[in-house]
């Protein structure tokens, strides 16, 4: 059930459209139209303090796209997309679609616990006549066995076979306190030998004093958000991967991930603030 609030997208019901939402706050960051006004108040001030966001969150979302034809061509032909946000333009059944080979069948699972990003995405699978291999599962990640044991999970995913596990520009929202390495572990041992996990998080390890300067401050801004962050800087990101060794390139900034061009001088500048890799499940 939706309700509409002024020129604001339908917002459905129980959505707190007063508190600014990190799912929403990206999909004005990436030029989308599922936003409040608090959302985009709210996006304009970390802009202020980071103007780079948008560039940061346009990498993330090529990253995204990369990986998927990556993994396409690697003989994947299931997505587990945890933390997906509000869809927008390079969805991943989009990739999938646009790259799947002709007379081949492929699934798609997202996940993500904010209300806005559910319906929506539910909306555009029906809207895509996608809904035959393609869901929405609306629950934190954090209960990984629930995403797991859900209907529709089972239904478009076989664990059995080699999954491609994606956690991009999600992890920078789980805090010490719910222990990532051993919440990453918790997806990890679930999926078959050959499975892939892409990661992207947030960080300035790499990054010079003025730009950690400004980092730290739109990372303490979050805290007025559903959403607070963390940065992790290298050797805090690699244990995310587990015992599971990286493919080429290995950990690396989003630009310099298998890039298919040059990065132009913007890009360029947005480059330390991210660290990413996609890693292989041993045994296969
Ligand atoms: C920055 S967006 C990234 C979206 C997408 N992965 C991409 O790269 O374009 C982060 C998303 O993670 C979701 N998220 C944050 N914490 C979560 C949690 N505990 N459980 C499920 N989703 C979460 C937010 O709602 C948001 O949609």
């Amino acid at each position: 059930m939706t309700h509409t609030t002024g020129s604001a997208p339908d917002a459905p019901e129980g959505v707190d459209t007063e508190k600014p939402s990190a799912a929403r706050m990206y999909d004005w960051y990436l030029g989308g139209d599922q936003n409040w006004a608090v959302d985009r108040e709210f996006g304009r001030r970390v802009e202020a303090i980071f103007p780079l966001i948008k560039e940061v969150a346009r990498q993330n979302r090529q990253f995204l796209g990369r990986v998927v034809r990556a993994a396409l061509d690697a003989g994947f032909r299931q997505f587990l997309d945890i933390g997906s946000g509000v869809p927008t333009v390079g969805n991943v059944h989009e990739v999938v679609a646009e790259n799947l080979p002709e007379g081949e069948e492929a699934t798609v699972v997202y996940v993500d616990y904010e209300p806005v990003a559910a319906a929506h995405a539910t909306l555009l699978l029906e809207r895509h006549g996608a809904t035959g291999w393609a869901a929405m599962v609306q629950e934190d990640l954090r209960n990984p066995e629930n995403i797991f044991r859900d209907p529709t999970t089972r239904r478009l995913i076989d664990f059995r076979k080699p999954v491609c596990l994606l956690m991009v520009a999600v992890f920078q929202f789980v805090g010490d306190d719910d222990h990532p390495v051993d919440l990453v572990e918790r997806y990890r041992r679930e999926l078959a030998p050959g499975s892939w996990l892409a990661l992207s998080h947030l960080a300035c390890d790499e990054a010079s004093p003025a730009d950690q300067a400004a980092i730290r401050e739109f990372v303490d801004a979050y805290v007025h958000t559903s959403n607070p962050a963390w940065l992790r800087d290298r050797s805090e990101v690699e244990p995310l991967f587990g015992d599971w060794p990286l493919i080429e390139p290995g950990l690396t900034h989003l630009p310099d991930w298998r890039p298919d061009r040059a990065p132009n001088p913007l890009e360029a500048k947005a480059r330390p603030f991210w660290w990413c890799g996609v890693a292989e499940k041993p045994g296969r």
